[in-house]
Formats: C-alpha cells, structure tokens, sequence
C-alpha cells in the first residue's frame, strides 16, 4: 500500500500516512516529493523518527544546512528546556530566539544562502498552544491586485536576524548563535519564482526590513501590510503536536510561526534545516550596520571550531 495523501482545508498543506519514513521505497519517495512541491507542508503524524532518520529524510532534499558549527549538528533542538531539565529564563537568548520564532518568518533568510526546507518533529509537547502555523505565499501573491503585483516586483528588501529581534525588543551581540554573523544582510526580491514549480509568491516575513528606493518608514508600512493581508485563511494553517509527528515546509514560498504556550511548561522539537541551492537561494549581502563588522561571504558555513 503506497501513502495516503490528505489535503488540509487550506491553499497549502497535506497529511500523510500508511508510509514509513524512515523506510520509503522510491515509489513512495517519488510521491513525496511530488506533493511537497504541490502542498508545500506535509504533516507526518506518529513517525517517530531516530535523529539519524530524521537527517536522512532532510537528506533527501538536499544538503544539510549546518545550524551549530561547534558539534556540526545536522539537527538541533527547538525547546525551552535545557539538558538538564531547567526551563529557559526570559533574560536568557535562547528564551528571546524561540519567542522571535512566533513572528512570521522563513528560516535562513538572513543568511547569504537562504534554506529550501524545514524538518521538525515533536518530542515534547505543551498542554496547549505551542502549534505551528504555515501562511501560503503563492496564493497570496496570486491573490493581489494587478497594481500590487507591479509594485512589488520591482522591489527587494534587506533581511536581517538583528532586525527582526531588535524589533521585539532584544538586541543582539554579533557571534552570539547562528544568524548573527558579519556576513551582512541578503538583499531579496519581495517576489520569488519557485525554481521547481515556476510559481511566484511572495517573500516576506519579520526578517525583511528595508527597500531600496523607498525610505524605511515606507517601506515597513509596505511590508507589515504585505505579511498582514498573506497570513490570512484560506491561506493559513496551524498544526497542534503529537509526539512523534514529523512535518517538513518549502521555506521557499510559505512563511511559519510558532504559536505561544506556557513557557513554564517543556515544549521539545527536533529541527534539521535543508540547504537553499545556490542557484535560486543565494543572495548578495550589503553591510548591517547592527553587526560588529562586515565580511561578506557566499557561504553560510563559519569555521569548525575545534
Ligand atoms: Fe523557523
């Protein structure tokens, strides 16, 4: 029996069951990948993925974006709890960065090569909330006026990991985690073309956060009001975590959040992030006057510290 395939109520998003993942024939592997280019989320329910299969189905789409250079981890944990069981303080960074994840965003957009898929799967859950919600950017691009899309495809925004979180409130040293690096800050076209599918969406999200040629005030307006009109049904959903689910989303054309839960209770996920290609997902940086300095790079990688 090959995967049975659901559509979620929603412009994007299907459910998949009756497949293993951690043992796909290439038959259903094929099925895979044809719906993820067609959903943009797939929800995995009760696979109960080891991390090494977790990193293997990444794996399967592309290259492993590195998000913790000292062990080389090819997943990390998304959780305010720390090893030793302690829950993260709201003084503490790890604390301001999962409470940054609740904006609308897509990962990696601050980086010179932008990510093409997220993995996560849930180890622990909160008694509520704690869902993550996918927002549809080709529907919304094919959603606005003629007038808009005229506008908008001739401009590009800035994106930057300091921004987005001094913007909450918290600002951060350079070299503090991964995202605040002296790289600089990607200038991206507010309208990408899929490099599979061919379909424009928009590209957006709290990490954007200055155009050229229009003054910032402007050009926030511009994008507060972009995210605001997108993030909205039928173009929307949230999934609310069973341990074991496994979902992965197309970074390149949806935007995400986490919805906010009690931060005195654990909420435990497993993240592995694919590598953008650089053909489609590179960018080129200018100086963030947020960072200690400016060293441009084609690469997300730092050195391996040893
Ligand atoms: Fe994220």
């Amino acid at each position: 029996m090959g995967p049975t395939i659901t559509s979620i109520d929603a412009t994007l998003g299907a459910t998949i069951i009756d497949i293993n993942l951690a043992d796909m024939d290439d038959t259903a592997w094929r099925r895979v990948e044809d719906a993820f280019h067609h959903y943009a989320v797939l929800i995995f329910p009760g696979q109960n993925l080891s991390g090494r299969a977790q990193v293997a189905f990444a794996n399967r789409f592309g290259d492993i974006e590195i998000l913790r250079t000292a062990a080389a981890a090819k997943s990390v944990a998304v959780s305010n709890q720390m090893r030793d069981g302690t829950l993260l303080k709201p003084e503490e960074h790890h604390y301001q960065i999962l409470r940054g994840n609740e904006g609308w965003h897509t990962d990696s957009s601050y980086m010179p090569l932008a990510a093409k898929a997220s993995v996560l799967s849930a180890q622990v859950v909160p008694s509520s909330g704690g869902e993550t919600a996918w927002a549809d950017m080709r529907a919304a691009y094919d959603a606005l006026d003629e007038d808009r899309k005229e506008l908008i495809g001739t401009l590009s925004a800035y994106h930057s990991l300091y921004y987005s979180q001094a913007k909450i409130g918290y600002l951060v040293e350079t070299g503090t985690s991964y995202g605040f690096h002296t790289k600089g800050a990607p200038l991206r076209p507010l309208v990408k073309t899929h490099p599979v599918t061919g379909r424009k969406s928009l590209f957006i999200g709290r990490h954007a956060y200055r155009i050229p040629g229009l003054d910032d005030s402007e050009a926030q307006d511009l994008l507060d009001g972009l995210v605001a009109f997108a993030c909205q049904p039928p173009r929307l959903f949230a999934h609310r975590w069973q341990p074991g689910d496994v979902v992965i989303w197309d970074n390149r054309c949806v935007l995400h959040q986490a919805r906010p839960y009690d931060y005195r209770e654990a909420r435990v996920l497993r993240h592995t992030r694919v590598a953008g290609d650089s053909a489609s997902e590179l960018a080129t940086t200018a100086r963030d006057e947020r960072a200690s300095g400016f060293e441009p790079s084609a690469s997300n990688c730092e050195a391996l510290e040893t």
